[in-house]
């Protein structure tokens, strides 16, 4: 029998926090990172502009222990809990500097002026920290894809990349990379112990383990508890709908569940594998996945957001269910005593609805490789091209031979009150000529199929004209006859 955890341990900047929530009344297990920083003296920098991870003035960087080096990630502090970081080093804009000396990244942002009101200034500052940790000279469209996630009304971005391009041209010998031994000797003695944390409170039951089987135990006993991968849904219950969660069931320190893995017919993805990391290593491998994951929310989402916790929200705009289903995913459930293999299709049941039982986690997605005759595309139509939820998208899977159909998959986002395969459509299409005639005439039974909801984003008569559209779309990169 364990003794039980009930503190977390992290290093703030460059000192060893302990927080005991028993013993700190002010605290809960669900304060976030953003709310526990602005309670400190001197860590005011940080700022909340939107609590919901649109804006980015939260944006902080924790770094982790990563095979001996560290891994420095941005984040919006206004979505993670404080056991979230437990182990990790949480760096904030107040200890960048040496003190005489500033980082080249807010040396920089001085030179080019990158900073008016400042009030975004402090979240900008970090995420280019992230990028000077990550990137030597990197393309413009890293530097952009890295301040997606900051929103800065003032200086119209110019002398911010400008400020980039200059930071990461230089080699990286600051104070983080001299004390990196420090910092991970420090990390290592946090993380010795792994054992669960099991933070109880009067009104919260917070528990995080590190080890599957752990969770799964955990899942048997508290089967109502709120799982949290990465939060980026779940944080919002609180942040925006001032729910009290009572009991939470942590699983983002699991590292069994972070892994990409493939054979000679399908890529093993674990739940828990962040949805930047997944990016970087499918470029090639899975490029509708890929182009879907450029777009997908900002990197201090992405670097937080798991593979998991996108499937299991079953949201009917969530990206990655309709590619999932063009390439046939399949989705295993865990429990403590079992497990079983979903196909994707049986895996959605209705809005925000799964056949996850209360006992079971998502632990593994596989994606079976297409055969090389097999194309696969997604697409997203957005009012913002970067951080918006789809109004509709696709994704769609298609097999032609000697210019006809053989197999066909349309599944589409935003159009139902889940994700739906237009599957009189596909019937339509199989074994017909791929010409502009009969995809006209797919795309009239297409509009017939579906009866989409009119909303803040869009009208219904317009989704449905997406919709039809998207297919003409696919045609039009497909088709060898010409349009
Ligand atoms: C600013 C912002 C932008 C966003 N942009 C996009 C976008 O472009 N596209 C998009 O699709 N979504 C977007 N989202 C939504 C969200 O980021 C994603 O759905 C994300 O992938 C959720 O993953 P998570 O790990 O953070 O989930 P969490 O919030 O941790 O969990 C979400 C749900 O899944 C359950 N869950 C999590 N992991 C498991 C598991 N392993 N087994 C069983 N259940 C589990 C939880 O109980 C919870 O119900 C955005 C969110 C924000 C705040
Ligand atoms: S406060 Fe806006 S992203 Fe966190
Ligand atoms: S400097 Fe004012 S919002 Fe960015």
């Amino acid at each position: 029998m364990n003794p039980q955890r009930d503190t977390i341990q992290f290093v703030l900047n460059d000192k060893l926090v302990t927080v005991d929530f028993n013993s700190n009344p002010e605290l809960k297990p669900t304060t976030t990172v953003l709310n526990y920083l602005r309670s400190l003296p001197f860590h005011k920098g940080v700022k909340e502009g939107c609590a919901e991870g649109d804006c980015g003035a939260c944006t902080v960087v924790i770094a982790e222990n990563l095979n001996g080096k560290l891994s420095y990630k941005t984040i919006d502090s206004c979505l993670v809990f404080l056991p979230m970081i437990h182990g990790k080093q949480l760096i904030t804009v107040e200890n960048l500097a040496d003190p005489d000396v500033l980082h080249p990244v807010q040396q920089e942002m001085v030179n080019h002026n990158g900073s008016q009101c400042g009030y975004c200034t402090p979240g900008v500052v970090m995420s280019l920290f992230g990028l000077y940790k990550n990137h030597h000279k990197p393309e413009r469209e890293v530097i952009e894809d890295s301040l997606t996630g900051n929103l800065c009304r003032c200086t119209g971005y110019e002398p911010i990349i400008k400020a980039a391009e200059h930071a990461c041209s230089c080699v990286d010998t600051d104070k983080f990379t001299i004390h990196e031994n420090q910092i991970i000797a420090m990390l290592d003695e946090i993380s010795r112990i792994t054992y669960p944390l099991e933070i109880k409170t009067l009104s919260q039951k917070y528990f995080k383990p590190f080890t599957l089987a752990d969770a799964l135990l955990f899942r048997k006993t508290y089967p109502t508890a709120t799982i949290i991968g990465g939060a980026t849904d779940s944080a919002l219950r609180q942040t925006k709908k001032h729910e009290v969660l009572p009991e939470i069931l942590d699983i983002s320190g699991i590292e069994e569940l972070d892994y990409f893995i493939e054979d000679e017919t399908v890529y093993k993805i674990g739940s828990g594998t962040n949805l930047e990391k997944l990016k970087s290593l499918i470029v090639e491998k899975l490029p509708a996945l890929h182009k879907m994951l450029k777009v997908f929310g900002s990197l201090q989402i992405r670097n937080l957001a798991t593979f998991g916790g996108n499937i299991a929200s079953a949201s009917p705009i969530g990206d990655m269910l309709p590619l999932l289903f063009a390439y046939k995913a399949k989705i295993k459930l865990q429990s403590a005593d079992n497990e079983r293999i979903v196909p994707i299709g049986d895996f959605i049941k209705g809005y925000r609805l799964t056949s996850i039982q209360n006992d079971e986690l998502i632990t593994e997605i596989e994606i079976p490789k297409p055969d090389s005759d097999t194309l696969i595309c997604s697409y997203k139509v957005s009012k913002r091209k970067h951080l918006d939820i789809s109004t509709v998208s696709g994704g769609f899977s298609l097999r032609l031979e000697n210019e006809t159909v053989k197999d066909i998959i349309l599944a589409f986002g935003g159009m139902a009150s889940q994700t739906k395969r237009a599957t009189q459509t596909e019937e339509f299409l199989r074994g017909k000529a791929w010409t502009r005639k009969v995809v006209e005439e797919a795309m009239e039974i297409l509009a017939s199929e579906f009866l989409p909801l009119s909303d803040a984003r869009s009208s219904a008569v317009y989704r449905s004209l997406i919709a039809r559209n998207l297919l003409l779309k696919l045609f039009s990169e497909t088709t060898t006859s010409g349009l």
